[in-house]
């Protein structure tokens, strides 16, 4: 059986020769949106994908979004990842008003403060683990001794460490994962901004990247996921619903059932492998 808790050692943004900082002021929002809105004029009409939404994520949350297809969902995760910008309403990160900026700033906030993990991991083929980790910063021109180590103590964090020159195609999935979400903390991110992170994996690989973003979370990552998978957001400590473009629901998980998601998962994982034995 997996053990959640033995992926890497707790060493997250723990270097010390890193300039950049490891936490901000606790309990100052991660993100807050107001009254948020996306319309998308097209010929024949202006379709109103997200029409008025809003929310704070405190830092330290983890945030599942769900919704029916159509509600808003990747609208909503463009503008939380600074790929798009609102027709209207606030976004701040921080004290930055991020829906006021230019192009050229938001292109700056994205590849400094974001940290994403997709579905299809987005790893660069002919680069090593650990170079992979360190692509964030190749557009900064940052790249020495420190910023290696950093790569380094990064991949050991996701349980990496005996795989650092390996390429991605000598990797299994979850590893490819696990490589993605270390390369999304190479930059310190105001948030991880995950969509569909599981979305390819078998249930003992998403057990072991779920595991890996309880670990993070109880680090004081802040993580915002969007997932179709009701076992999948009950992992969440809060679980976002959008409907129409607007905000359905916003509920809290309670760590019982955060508990429960967690074992019920570990069952169903033990119950797959005695019915391979
Ligand atoms: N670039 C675009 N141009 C025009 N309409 C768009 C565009 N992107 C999304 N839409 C429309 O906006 C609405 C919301 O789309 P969105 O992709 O955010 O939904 P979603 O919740 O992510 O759905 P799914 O679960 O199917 O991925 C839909 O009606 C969609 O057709
Ligand atoms: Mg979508």
């Amino acid at each position: 059986m997996i053990d959640p808790y033995t992926i890497g050692t707790s060493n997250v943004g723990a270097d010390p020769a890193s300039a950049l900082p490891t936490s901000r002021a606790a309990g100052a929002p991660a993100v807050s949106i107001r009254d948020l809105k996306k319309s998308y004029v097209l010929k024949s009409e202006t379709v109103h994908a997200l029409r008025g939404v809003s929310f704070d994520v405190p830092e330290g949350d983890y945030v599942a979004i769900m919704g029916p297809s159509g509600s808003g969902k990747s609208t909503l995760l463009n503008l939380l990842g600074c790929l798009d910008k609102p027709t209207s309403g606030n976004f701040f990160l921080g004290s930055d008003d991020v829906a006021r900026m230019s192009d050229d700033d938001l292109a700056d906030i994205r590849s400094r403060r974001i940290g994403f993990v997709f579905q299809s991991y987005n790893l660069i083929q002919q680069y090593t683990v650990v170079e992979n980790i360190q692509v964030p910063l190749y557009y900064q021109g940052r790249l020495g001794p420190a910023e290696r180590k950093r790569a380094v103590d990064l991949a050991t964090s996701v349980g990496l460490a005996e795989r650092l020159d390996h390429r991605p195609m000598q990797l299994s999935g979850g590893q490819q994962q696990r490589v993605a979400i270390a390369r999304s903390l190479m930059n310190d991110p105001y948030f991880i901004l995950a969509d569909e992170a599981t979305g390819n994996l078998d249930s003992v690989t998403t057990e072991e990247i779920l595991s890996l973003f309880d670990k993070l979370n109880s680090e004081g990552r802040t993580i915002i996921m969007v997932t179709h998978e009701d076992e999948v957001a009950a992992r969440a400590k809060r679980v976002v619903r959008l409907r129409d473009g607007l905000l359905a629901s916003d509920r809290m998980n309670s760590e019982e059932s955060r508990v429960e998601a967690r074992l019920r998962q570990h069952e169903n994982i033990l119950a797959l492998a005695q019915r391979k034995l």
